[in-house]
């Protein structure tokens, strides 16, 4: 079959996958989850003579353009714009005690397990968190502005694309769905695409309404299967299966915190010329949105001649579970061989799960016994990084790769919605999801 994963692979799940054993195991094991802890050891900082105080420009600005502005921006996902001094010296202690929870940054996957690209920016270096508070002991000081420092941060957005493709109108939602209050997942055909095969090397979507995105899928459609009423600007429903046969494989994908897919030279994925794109979009409405607020999103690309190595998806993962309520640590584990005479280079790891997700952690165990983190750490919906190596990993042909979910479906989750209920697989946030999405080449 086809090496991009197919829409029927994402229902069933590698259970399809021709050349792949899986086995799957559920457990539930015991014990309160622990909340990641983010370097607060180590002093930094000092509050001695007014030179050397820890200031604004000087010290703090940096840290937060460094760790925290990728989301905390005007109209960004996380609460405030901290690159503005009145609002980071207004919030800065309960910056220390959401660092000292475990909660900011938001956590990420141990940089110990691997090399990736951006890892210094995820977590906050030892010191971070009492340069903070060193700052607000000493009365919050603004400094020099000739200390000023501009840090080039992780980018949420794709710098000059060679295609960008959009809705041709912007869509209004109408959360019509009584059993579903608040959101709305809504299909859209974008037929405006070259005409030829082309190669993507990097893509991101464009995010226009931040407020009520809460993920971007993009499949590759089927043109044979569109009709008219697919072509509708107000697009159409579809989750869970339902008019997939538009649809012919899964080809990108965007969660709150994501940064563009960015491939190294010489790798590309193929795009079949002439073949509309698909993007599905999640809308959400706490209830909090102006009526009537709209979304005119889209999707840009990086494009390169023919490349060396063709790159596809290859998704692991699970999607028979049911996690049930009150547990707050719920493991699903699976393992899955490898093609038995291919080597397979593996450039991204990207894990997805939905507000229960707590854990990630794949490895990979090579016919010689040596065993290779992939992912390990805690998880949180509000930072779905793709993990990028630094230097691609070669997994010779029949390894094994082991993955598992935790998921915390107790209260003492703080991103669970309302009381815990029993939690199967499904697109849906309210949910479940376990996969790990990997950007492959095969040789
Ligand atoms: C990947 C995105 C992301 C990054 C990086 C991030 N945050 Fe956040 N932050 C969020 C989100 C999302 C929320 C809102 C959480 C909620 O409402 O449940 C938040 C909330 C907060 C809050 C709570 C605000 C309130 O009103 O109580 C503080 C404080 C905070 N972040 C501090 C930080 C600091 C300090 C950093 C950097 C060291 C940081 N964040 C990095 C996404 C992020």
């Amino acid at each position: 079959m086809s090496r991009l994963l197919s829409l029927s692979a994402l229902t069933l799940l590698l259970v399809a996958c021709g050349d792949d054993t899986t086995t799957a195991t559920d457990s539930a094991t015991g014990t309160t989850g622990t909340t990641g802890t983010t370097g607060t050891t180590g002093t930094t900082g000092t509050t001695g003579t007014d030179g050397d105080q820890v200031n604004w420009y000087a010290d703090i600005s940096p840290l937060l353009q460094t760790h925290c502005t990728r989301c905390h921006y005007d109209g960004g996902l996380g609460t405030g714009d901290f690159s503005d001094y009145d609002t980071a010296s207004a919030m800065a202690e309960i910056m220390v005690g959401q660092i000292d929870a475990g909660w900011m940054p938001p956590p990420a996957s141990d940089p110990e397990c691997r090399d990736y690209h951006g890892s210094d920016a995820m977590h906050l270096p030892v010191g971070g968190r009492d340069l903070i508070q060193a700052w607000v002991d000493g009365g919050t000081p603004q400094g020099d502005p000739a200390d000023e420092v501009i840090v080039e941060g992780l980018h949420e957005e794709l710098d000059d694309p060679d295609l960008v493709v959009m809705l041709p109108e912007p869509y209004t939602p109408t959360y019509s769905d009584a059993a579903n209050p608040g959101n709305e997942y809504r299909c859209f055909v974008i037929e405006d695409v070259p005409a030829d095969d082309y190669y993507v090397s990097s893509m991101q979507p464009i995010i226009d309404n931040r407020s009520m995105s809460h993920h971007v899928v993009l499949y590759a459609g089927r043109s044979s299967g569109i009709t008219d009423t697919h072509r509708a600007p107000e697009g159409f429903d579809c989750i869970n299966g339902e008019e997939w046969s538009v649809i012919s494989a899964f080809v990108g994908g965007w969660a709150p915190g994501d940064l563009p897919v960015e491939l190294p030279d010489g790798v590309a994925m193929k795009f079949k010329g002439g073949e509309p794109l698909i993007l599905q979009m999640h809308y959400f409405d706490p209830g909090t949105l102006p009526e009537g607020t709209s979304d005119h999103p889209g999707y840009a690309f990086k494009l390169v001649d023919e490349p060396d190595k063709v790159a596809t998806f290859k998704t692991w993962g699970e999607s028979s579970f049911n996690i049930p309520a009150g547990n707050d640590h719920y493991e699903v584990t699976e393992s899955t061989k490898t093609h038995p005479s291919r080597d397979l280079t593996i450039y991204a790891v990207w894990p997805h799960m939905h507000l229960l997700g707590w854990e990630a952690e794949m490895h990979i165990t090579q016919p010689d016994g040596t065993e290779d983190c992939m992912v390990d750490g805690r998880y949180n919906f509000a930072n779905q990084v793709p993990y990028y190596f630094k230097e691609p990993y070669l997994a010779p042909a029949g390894s094994m790769a082991e993955f598992t979910c935790t998921f915390n479906n107790s209260t003492s989750n703080p991103d669970l919605d309302g009381e815990p209920k029993d939690t199967q697989y499904g697109e849906r946030t309210d949910e479940e999801m376990c996969f790990f999405f990997t950007l492959v080449t095969t040789d």
